[in-house]
């Protein structure tokens, strides 16, 4: 096994389940200290119980992140602990399905609150930490195919996806020249909670979406983790601003319908 982040700090936010959790379970695996945070303080307790069984240096905060004053204060105070702060990922995210005639304003804006909001709260508080250290640090924001391709009913969740392509692009320039990197990893659909909710656990409509993907199936948590990890890490001492797909194809895909091929 890679040792890739020993002594390293790594917060990780909504990290009780699914891509958060197994990006959490990456880092510990490989020697960082890692805080988790989430809202439900059971599922996230278990989630940290799990990583600690496993040998893994944790805490936790529940914190519901809408509140960024809250989030900021948890980044600052994990720095001044911990001595460090290493990585930050930016993976929470709201996500509110509605077709555009069905949807408030302030329906419109609850799909900004995390996703792009903390996203932003969680950057510039790590940066800024980030730069005075001599070793610098790595910051990794999660969007979503839906952030740079359209389909009905998600488009404020597209949206701020899509602001969080654009911001991490834009805070990397800021950082290059001060030792902090900033990446974007895409996901395209992924077996969790989240995406398992999104289709009402119906597997027919599963199956089509799977129809759709050039690799016919849809990634796991750990597969997604696995990107987090290495633009996190050294291995990827060169690389900021980049936004990576990781989606079996999806993105890349040029549709064809299949009685032409
Ligand atoms: N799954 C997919 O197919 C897919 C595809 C593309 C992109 N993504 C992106 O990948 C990321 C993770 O998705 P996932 O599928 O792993 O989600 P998930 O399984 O639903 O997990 C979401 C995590 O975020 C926490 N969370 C949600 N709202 C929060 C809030 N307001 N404050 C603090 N924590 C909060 C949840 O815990 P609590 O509910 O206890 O707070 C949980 O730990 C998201 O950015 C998502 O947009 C996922």
């Amino acid at each position: 096994m890679k040792n890739r982040f020993s002594d390293k700090v790594v917060i990780v936010t909504g990290s009780s389940l699914g891509i958060g959790f197994a990006s959490a379970q990456q880092f510990a695996n490989e020697g960082a200290h890692v805080v988790l945070c989430a809202r439900n303080a059971e599922k996230l307790k278990y989630a940290a119980q799990q990583i600690s069984d496993a040998g893994g240096k944790v805490s936790f905060e529940v914190i519901d992140l809408e509140d960024t004053d809250l989030f900021k204060g948890l980044i600052e105070r994990t720095a001044e602990s911990q001595g460090r702060l290493d990585v930050l990922v930016n993976n929470a995210a709201v996500t509110r399905h509605r077709t555009i005639d069905n949807m408030s304003l302030e329906q419109w804006r609850k799909n900004f609150c995390v996703t792009a909001d903390a996203t932003f709260v969680g950057t510039k508080t790590a940066m800024s930490i980030m730069a005075k250290q001599e070793q610098g640090g790595s910051i990794v924001n999660i969007s979503s195919s839906c952030g740079s391709k359209a389909t009905i009913g998600v488009s404020g969740y597209s949206a701020a996806k899509a602001a969080v392509n654009s911001f991490s692009s834009c805070a990397a320039m800021e950082g290059a020249t001060q030792g902090v990197r900033v990446n974007t990893v895409v996901p395209g659909s992924v077996a969790t909670a989240a995406s398992q909710a999104a289709v009402g656990g119906n597997q027919k409509i599963q199956d089509a979406i799977h129809e759709t993907i050039p690799m016919k199936r849809s990634g796991t948590p750990e597969e997604i983790a696995a990107a987090i990890t290495f633009l996190a890490s050294d291995e990827a001492s060169f690389i900021t601003g980049v936004e990576l797909p990781v989606d079996g194809g999806k993105l890349a895909q040029l549709y064809v319908p299949t009685t032409l091929v």
